[in-house]
């Protein structure tokens, strides 16, 4: 068990199209295979003492890839949600996500919020997925918020600080990011949590996303225990708290 566990990790879930490739399989097999990761690693992370985990499952841009992937993307993420949801209950894990949902299938929103509503008293983890998710997108539709309250004069611009700033992202209602993991070697964010991961540590596997394990999952963990964050200080500064 490590001493320095991350509250919060995210994780940039890739290599599923290539896994299935390489396995001369639709690529649709490969998410397939992605979600069985999923349910493993929100167990370990549940199992560890993770207080959140956020799965980057679909981008504001995955919209552009084939429509059988996408359809086939939005089939799957609500077959999870639904056969989750017990497994999610009984181990009391809260349910969210973020990005904006508006643009999902009918039925998978009513999943979506079905699933939240039953696990909102959950709290010995959050279980959070990316969905249609920017982190561009997610910084413009904070500044719009904020801007239509400057507008009526609910709020002043003076009082938008780093702090105010963030509570209107759709990240707000979790820990701050301690660890972002990326799978299958690339080594990029990818419009992932933008404004989050300003003091993120990150870390990345080689591995596809299907084959990303407990073993992986504890080889990033043990990376980030032995990490100095220092968010701008000195060594000699943090060693006097
Ligand atoms: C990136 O791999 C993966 C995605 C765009 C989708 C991730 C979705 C899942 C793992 C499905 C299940 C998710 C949940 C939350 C139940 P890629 O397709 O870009 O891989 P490639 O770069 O090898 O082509």
């Amino acid at each position: 068990m490590e001493t320095r566990l991350p509250q919060h990790v995210a994780i940039i879930m890739d290599g599923n199209g290539r896994w299935a490739k390489e396995r001369n399989l639709p690529r649709l097999s490969g998410h397939a295979k992605g979600a069985s990761s999923v349910r493993e690693i929100t167990t370990i992370a549940r199992k560890t003492g993770i207080r959140a985990l956020t799965l980057y499952a679909f981008s504001t841009k995955n919209w552009s890839r084939p429509d059988e992937e996408v359809n086939g993307l939005m089939k799957l993420l609500g077959k999870y949600i639904k056969s989750e949801r017990e497994t999610l209950l009984s181990n009391d894990i809260r349910f969210s996500t973020i990005g904006n949902i508006d643009l999902l299938p009918e039925n998978l929103k009513t999943s979506i919020a079905e699933l939240k509503a039953v696990s909102r008293e959950c709290a010995s983890m959050d279980f959070c997925i990316a969905l249609n998710y920017g982190g561009r997108d997610e910084i413009i539709r904070a500044v719009k918020k904020i801007t239509a309250l400057c507008m009526t004069g609910e709020k002043k611009p003076e009082d938008i600080n780093e702090d105010t700033f963030r509570s209107y992202l759709d990240i707000s209602h979790l820990p701050p990011v301690d660890l972002i993991i990326r799978t299958s070697g690339e080594l990029r964010l990818s419009d992932f949590l933008l404004w989050e991961s300003s003091y993120s540590e990150l870390y990345f596997s080689e591995k596809y996303w299907p084959e990303f394990d407990e073993n992986e999952f504890n080889k990033a963990l043990n990376s980030y225990a032995k990490r100095e964050r220092r968010f701008g200080k000195t060594t000699e500064q943090i060693m006097e708290k």
